[in-house]
């Protein structure tokens, strides 16, 4: 009797379709070491001058995380779409998935990892995802954080509405909006509170240095 072929099984007219061809290389690519592939950027990074030799190719994140350590930068969807990846350049909060390492040469580029003092106090808004328990997973949180950073850097009052509108480019599986709207909210008031008493302190001493 001739054994019949199982159809389960793929054939060279048809071959498997349960695991995807894994990508092949590309044939000519130049690797990472080729001339003209690597540049040196000299920025700062959390509050520190650095310089590193980068692949043109790579992306911020990726640079972040695999040359500093800096694992606080999340890799969630890795084309712009759920913001976990978001780091300050220049005071602006950006996708760093889609924003290529050499493009950081002479900016400022802050990560969660830099949010807290030097002795480990945590930022204000840190603080008040703390006292707003608006952190569930936790792996939208940094992204998060940056972008309230940079809300509350404005010192600007927003509505929660606009709140809204504005981390509408981050995604949070754990669906924990609320209390991430809470601790947006709370850490503008953190932050407005501590510049008015800084403000005010700064012209007493003005006023009792006359
Ligand atoms: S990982 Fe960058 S936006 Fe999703
Ligand atoms: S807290 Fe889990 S993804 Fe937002």
């Amino acid at each position: 009797m001739t054994a019949q072929p199982n159809p389960l099984l793929p054939t060279e007219d048809q071959p498997s379709q349960r695991r995807p061809t894994p990508p092949q290389p590309v044939h000519g690519a130049p690797g990472p070491n080729a001339p003209g592939m690597n540049k040196l950027v000299t920025f700062e990074l959390n509050g520190r001058p650095v310089s590193k030799m980068v692949d043109i190719r790579e992306n911020l994140a990726d640079f972040l995380r695999n040359e500093f350590g800096l694992t606080s930068v999340k890799k969630g969807c890795e084309v712009g779409e759920c913001g976990a990846c978001t780091v300050l350049i220049d005071g602006r909060a950006i996708d760093s998935c889609i924003y290529l390492a050499a493009w950081i040469d002479g900016k400022t580029v802050l990560t969660t990892e830099g949010l807290a003092s030097p002795t480990g106090e945590l930022s204000d808004v840190q603080q008040a995802f703390v006292d707003t328990t608006a952190v569930q997973c936790g792996f939208c949180t940094p992204g998060l954080l940056m972008t309230a950073t940079e809300l509350a850097a404005t010192g600007q009052t927003y509505t929660r509405e606009e709140l809204r509108r504005r981390i509408a480019g981050h995604l949070c599986r754990c669906t924990g909006y609320e209390n991430i709207l809470n601790a947006v909210e709370l850490a503008l008031q953190k932050t407005q509170t501590r510049a008015a008493a800084a403000a005010d302190e700064e012209f007493w001493n003005t006023v009792s240095g006359l």
